[in-house]
């Protein structure tokens, strides 16, 4: 894809004052392009004989909808009425931003960043042209019609069953502080799984791991803190291995648990949590690799840095003597890793407790790094949509097999003052995209392919896209 965007931009072929351009310097130029061209289709061409023939996404007709490049502009209205004491503490002498108003309960501006439950997405309503779109930021019911509870949450893709399981907090409760230093939250109450077979149409499949109502003792009491709950499968065990972030109301905890079941839609039993390495663990992910290794990603040493180690063989334990730190002294959390043509990628956010920041995207050639920055990958919206992840927080990439470089980025839009209501941000992530804008990160020649975030209001897969995957 690089070689095609070099060959795209008319604007790498500079031209005099005089718009005279030297006659060979452009015939050069074009042999060159061709030449990359045909390079390109031979790779292209390589991609196929590897196993089933794949349409690559920008190939598809509907790519161009998903790369197109959708404004958003918010206007602030003028004060009026009182502000949220949330809104007002943060920034008690500067003029309001939108980030203020997002955060304000009371903002005039609540319904676009929280829509209401008129505009829900609700898959069991005959929706017409409107069916399997996704929209950013507003309501989405499950078959039952309830709001879905899995926020903070991952999919995975079980073989077995040919289901998508979400897995995430199931945070359907009252939110409180407390006392008065400590974040807003709510009382533990488990693990919801939702499944689906085409990513829009989730049934509620139940909590799949309770919390703990009355032993005070115990990881799991109503009292803690459980978030981020990720699932993967062992080929070797044939069980499902989930693992969370588990820690007192304080965060001082900050440990990772663990969980398994031998069915997707559990019931999950508790194992057991620890400080992985011996280190502080707080946001993590897991990510389970082509050859069936899977690791440990978490946010460590006050959030200043991540920790990288592999997981035991049957994925319920750490193996305690490899681990590498990555991103040193960054400051990076909520990581959702993803490979694509045998590079990962991870996207991160900033550590700004429930209010939205900037992502980032990083690479790495091996798992264990050293991984690099690679920029803000968020495509679209405006300055503030794209310096705050759309005002929401990265939790996971899918991968869609039958379209490689096409995945979703699946984050949570926050809302503190009731974070049962918080919202799920899903939109297309492209690796290889086309350019939009100048690389903030190569020296000279891009090394990695870029990895964009496209804004939509409104957009879907390609149709198609299940029939077409190869499962
Ligand atoms: C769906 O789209 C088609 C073509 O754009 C249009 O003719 C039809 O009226 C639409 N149906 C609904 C229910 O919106
Ligand atoms: C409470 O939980 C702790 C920690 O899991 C456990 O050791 C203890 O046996 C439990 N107590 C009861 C009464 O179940
Ligand atoms: C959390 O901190 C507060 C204030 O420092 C303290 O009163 C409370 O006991 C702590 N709670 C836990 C679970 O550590």
């Amino acid at each position: 894809m690089r070689i095609k965007n070099k060959c795209g931009k008319p604007t790498t072929f500079r031209c005099n004052a005089g718009g005279r351009c030297s006659m060979s310097a452009v015939i050069w130029s074009l042999v060159g392009c061709l030449l990359m061209l045909h390079l390109y289709s031979l790779a292209r061409h390589k991609d196929e004989v590897g196993g089933e023939i794949q349409l690559h996404v920008s190939q598809h007709p509907q790519f161009r909808e998903l790369v197109e490049v959708e404004e958003e502009n918010i206007h602030i209205p003028p004060p009026k009425g009182k502000r949220s004491p949330r809104a007002a503490k943060r920034r008690p002498k500067r003029p309001t931003t939108l980030i203020d108003e997002f955060l304000d309960e009371n903002s005039q501006l609540r319904n676009i960043f929280f829509p209401d439950q008129k505009t829900a997405i609700d898959p069991m309503r005959d929706a017409g042209n409107d069916s399997f779109y996704y929209y950013p930021g507003r309501l989405w019911l499950d078959t039952d019609g309830n709001p879905i509870q899995a926020h903070g949450g991952g999919v995975l893709y079980d073989q077995r069953s040919r289901t998508y399981y979400w897995y995430g907090e199931f945070k359907d409760g009252t939110t409180y502080h407390a006392h008065k230093k400590a974040a807003a939250r709510v009382d533990i109450i488990g693990v919801g799984c939702y499944s689906s077979k085409d990513l829009w149409t989730w049934k509620n499949e139940g909590i799949v791991l309770a919390a703990e109502e009355t032993n005070e003792s115990h990881d799991l009491h109503k009292s803690n803190v459980l978030e981020r709950p990720k699932v993967i499968y062992n080929e070797k065990t044939g069980k499902y291995a989930m693992w969370m972030h588990i820690d007192d109301a304080n965060y001082t905890k900050a440990s990772v648990g663990v969980a398994v079941s031998d069915y997707p839609d559990g019931p999950f039993t508790y194992l057991h949590s620890k400080r992985p390495h011996g280190f502080e663990s707080r946001d993590m992910t897991i990510f389970k690799d082509d050859d069936d290794v899977a690791y440990l990603i978490y946010s460590s040493d006050d959030n200043s840095e991540l920790h990288i180690g592999p997981l035991t063989e049957d994925y319920l334990d750490v193996s305690d003597d490899v681990m590498r730190r990555i991103l040193v002294g960054q400051h990076r959390e909520a990581p959702a890793l993803f490979k694509h043509q045998g590079t990962y990628y991870m996207i991160t956010s900033g550590c700004t407790g429930w209010a939205p920041n900037e992502a980032l995207a990083h690479a790495a050639e091996s798992i264990m790094g050293p991984w690099e920055a690679m920029g803000n990958p968020c495509v679209g919206g405006s300055k503030i949509f794209k310096l705050t992840t759309f005002f929401a927080q990265s939790t996971y990439v899918i991968p869609l097999p039958g379209f490689p470089g096409l995945y979703i980025f699946m984050a949570d839009r926050w809302n503190p003052a009731d974070l049962r209501d918080s919202r799920y941000v899903w939109l297309p992530l492209i690796v290889g995209g086309p350019v939009d804008r100048p690389l903030d990160y190569n020296f000279g020649f891009p090394l990695w392919s870029r990895v964009s975030i496209y804004w939509h209001r409104k957009w879907r897969l390609p149709l198609g896209w299940s029939s077409t995957s190869g499962f």
